[in-house]
């Protein structure tokens, strides 16, 4: 395969496939469904692409750009994160790297408070109780979780698009809403009634703590044993970020305390791997990493991504580079 060819690392829809065999190089998908290649067929299939069209299940590196060889001239990742991709690798060798920002922020925002939601209320604990079928009668103490509208606090860490359409639906939930990053202090920040402050006030304040930031090469585990134990005490963590952003051992150890009352996380330290100790305990709602899975945000990343190998192979400008720089910010 050193024909210059574009490599897709998995089936997208129909409609994203149908725009991607339109691209001016030979299309070569690797076709399973369910499992993203191994990393001899990564190596393997990516030799002699012009680009690549990865997924955030694949580490993109020095060694798979050398593998592809010199004539790689894109990564298209799908995916707004890109942790997974060596962005200053790629830059070394003049290699472009697009993500797919600004499409999966409603999807993702809907996602993060459904978790919201599922945890404080205490959804699926509940679920699985109606499943044990044993006999039951309304209780006025029953299944007691929290109360948004009455006047729980909501911090976003890392104040982005994502956690900006986090705060528009807290704001429907007549939320406090506090938050860390660069446009909590902005005018549409203003309008949602967002207050700005430091990580520090956010975790000692919150009553749900949701985290919306990058992970980068400086911020793993920001959210480990010491700022768990600030956090206030029958508060929740939501992570629909990135898993090593958490400390899973340390969540796990403030969730048996009782220290915080609960969690989600649709994102996992070790992904695939889930903690064993998270999953046994009722209180945490667990997910597989579903937060952009809308059939209309899966079809626009798609789109994107093949829009931006469109414009490079063609000469054009990228529609949404990353750059290096962008990395190091805290706040995407
Ligand atoms: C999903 O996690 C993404 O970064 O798009
Ligand atoms: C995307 O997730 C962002 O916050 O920019």
């Amino acid at each position: 395969m050193s024909d210059g060819h574009v490599y897709l690392t998995r089936p997208l829809s129909d409609a994203v496939m149908t725009l991607a065999s339109g691209l001016p190089a030979r299309l070569v998908t690797h076709e399973d469904k369910e499992f993203p290649p191994s990393r001899d067929q990564l190596l393997e299939e990516c030799r002699g692409a012009v680009s690549i069209i990865s997924m955030l299940t694949e580490k993109i590196d020095a060694e798979v750009m050398d593998a592809a060889g010199p004539g790689l001239k894109a990564i298209a990742n799908v995916a707004v994160g890109y942790d997974n991709v060596d962005v200053g690798a790629a830059a070394e060798r003049g290699i472009i790297v697009t993500n797919t920002p600004g499409v999966l922020d409603e999807a993702t925002a809907d996602l993060a408070f459904a978790l919201i939601l599922a945890t404080v209320r205490r959804l699926v604990e509940a679920d699985r109780f109606i499943g044990t079928a044993k006999p039951w009668i309304w209780g006025p103490q029953s299944f007691i979780g929290l109360d948004l509208s009455a006047g729980a606090t909501l911090g976003i860490v890392g104040l982005g698009r994502t956690g900006m359409a986090v705060a528009r639906r807290a704001r429907a939930f007549r939320m406090n809403i506090i938050a860390t990053g660069s446009r909590a202090s902005t005018a549409e920040a203003a309008d949602l009634e967002v207050q700005s402050c430091d990580l520090e006030t956010l975790l000692r304040t919150s009553d749900v703590v949701s985290l919306h930031c990058p992970l980068t090469s400086t911020n793993r585990h920001m959210i480990a044993a010491p700022q768990l134990a600030a956090m206030k005490p029958g508060s929740y963590l939501i992570n629909t970020a990135r898993g090593p952003l958490v400390d899973e051992e340390a969540l796990a150890d403030a969730v048996e305390s009782g220290h915080l009352a609960g969690a989600g996380l649709d994102v996992h330290e070790f992904e695939p791997q889930v903690n064993e100790r998270l999953r046994s305990l009722d209180k945490v709602v667990l997910l597989p990493h579903i937060g952009s899975a809308g059939a209309a945000t899966r079809d626009a990343m798609g789109r994107l991504a093949v829009r931006n190998i469109e414009a490079i192979l063609s000469g054009s400008a990228p529609l949404t580079p990353v750059t290096p720089v962008q990395e190091t910010t805290t706040v995407g």
